[in-house]
């Protein structure tokens, strides 16, 4: 008998309606749609205002819209996975909130919590999931409010971000396609270069750490920079040679959103050419654990059955890593 794989089997996506342009970003930093686009190929990013308008709000969203392309019952949903950095509240999880909104009443839910990787950490987690024959219906969420936590003072890093999610349905196959092999990473060494340093047990929310602004993302641009381009490539390098994927037989590409230099510097270590290289982060920015599951959805058409894709990712941690996929489906 073959052995189960997880196949991706619907994609589902949302991003708020606002855009915050280049032109309005210059109106609050000292910076300009030159540099931005020049230094990161960001043109726009979406933005989710409202009173109580958390990243579970584009979490739900996001997972009605795959379940009305795939008709499944929410019932049948065995697990909820949600990869974020900006989840509602530290608890309940998000995962929990989405699973009983979406009625996934049988399943039980919990985040994940791994950065820009966030979303392929948790792929290969609900794949396992998938794997082990215990379960048949595996929804995977990557979303991030990173409104919530950028400092619109902060021109290194408020250009950058956006928010979004997207999410895909994993149910089990015995056909030659699905999650074929991933290769994960981390370094807790990485803390220095990219956090956010209050709100947490270490130095929980005080009048201090407000006036210190430490409840927004701290990152050392240019450090990050190198250490995503050196890791990103390397590990998809790695996971492309142990499948023996060559740059003829990768049919598409789906880096991390975080930098279009660090796309393009990714996409020539495997050798893909650019129209192999799916990207919209002139769109969304870096929406964090949203950018690839949000490629997913943006790109889903264009997606065949049989077609090898390569994602991969970098991000705060630091966390890394890259994940194959033999696409399951013709939409
Ligand atoms: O997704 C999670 C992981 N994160 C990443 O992968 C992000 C990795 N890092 C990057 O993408 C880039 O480092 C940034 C886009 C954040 C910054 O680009 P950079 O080319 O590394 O710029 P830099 O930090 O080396 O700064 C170059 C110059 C500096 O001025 P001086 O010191 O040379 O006079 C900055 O002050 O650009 C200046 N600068 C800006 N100028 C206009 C920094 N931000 C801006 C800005 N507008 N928004």
């Amino acid at each position: 008998m073959n052995k189960i794989k997880a196949a991706i089997t619907g994609v589902g996506g949302y991003v708020p309606d606002y855009i915050l342009t280049n032109k309005e970003l210059e109106s609050m930093v000292e910076t300009n749609d030159e540099w931005i686009t020049s230094r990161t190929g960001i043109k726009e990013r979406r933005i989710l205002k409202g009173e109580n308008q958390g990243v579970s709000t584009m979490g739900i969203a996001a997972v009605k819209d795959m379940l009305a392309k795939t008709k499944i019952d929410p019932k049948e949903i065995d697990l909820v996975i949600f990869a974020t950095v900006t989840p509602d509240m530290t608890f309940p999880a998000t995962a929990n909130i989405v699973a009983t909104s979406i009625g996934a009443t049988n399943a039980f839910s919990f985040d994940m919590g791994a950065a820009c990787s966030g979303f392929i950490y948790a792929l290969a987690t609900g794949a396992s999931f998938i794997q082990s024959g215990v379960y048949k219906k595996v929804v995977v969420i990557g979303g991030d409010k990173m409104s919530a936590i950028v400092d619109y003072t902060d021109r290194t890093t408020c250009i950058i971000f956006g928010d979004g999610a997207g999410c895909v349905l994993l149910e089990p196959t015995t056909e030659d396609v699905g999650i074929m092999d991933w290769i994960l990473k981390s370094d807790g060494g990485g803390e220095s270069y990219l956090h956010m340093k209050a709100g947490g047990s270490r130095m929980p929310a005080s009048t201090q750490t407000l006036d210190a602004r430490q409840h927004f993302v701290y990152q050392e641009g240019a450090a990050v920079y190198k250490f995503a381009v050196t890791n990103m490539a390397e590990v998809a390098a790695q996971v492309a040679e142990r499948n023996n994927l060559t740059p003829k037989t990768i049919d598409w590409l789906l880096p991390h959103q975080a930098n279009k230099r660090i796309i393009d510097a990714t996409a020539s270590r495997v050798g893909i050419s650019e129209e192999k290289v799916l990207m919209n982060i002139e769109r969304y920015g870096n929406t964090t654990a949203g950018t690839i599951p949000l490629l997913l959805w943006d790109f889903e058409k264009k997606l065949k059955k049989g077609d090898n894709l390569l994602m991969a990712a970098f991000g705060g941690g630091f966390t890394w890593g890259s994940v194959y996929v033999k696409w399951a489906y013709n939409s």
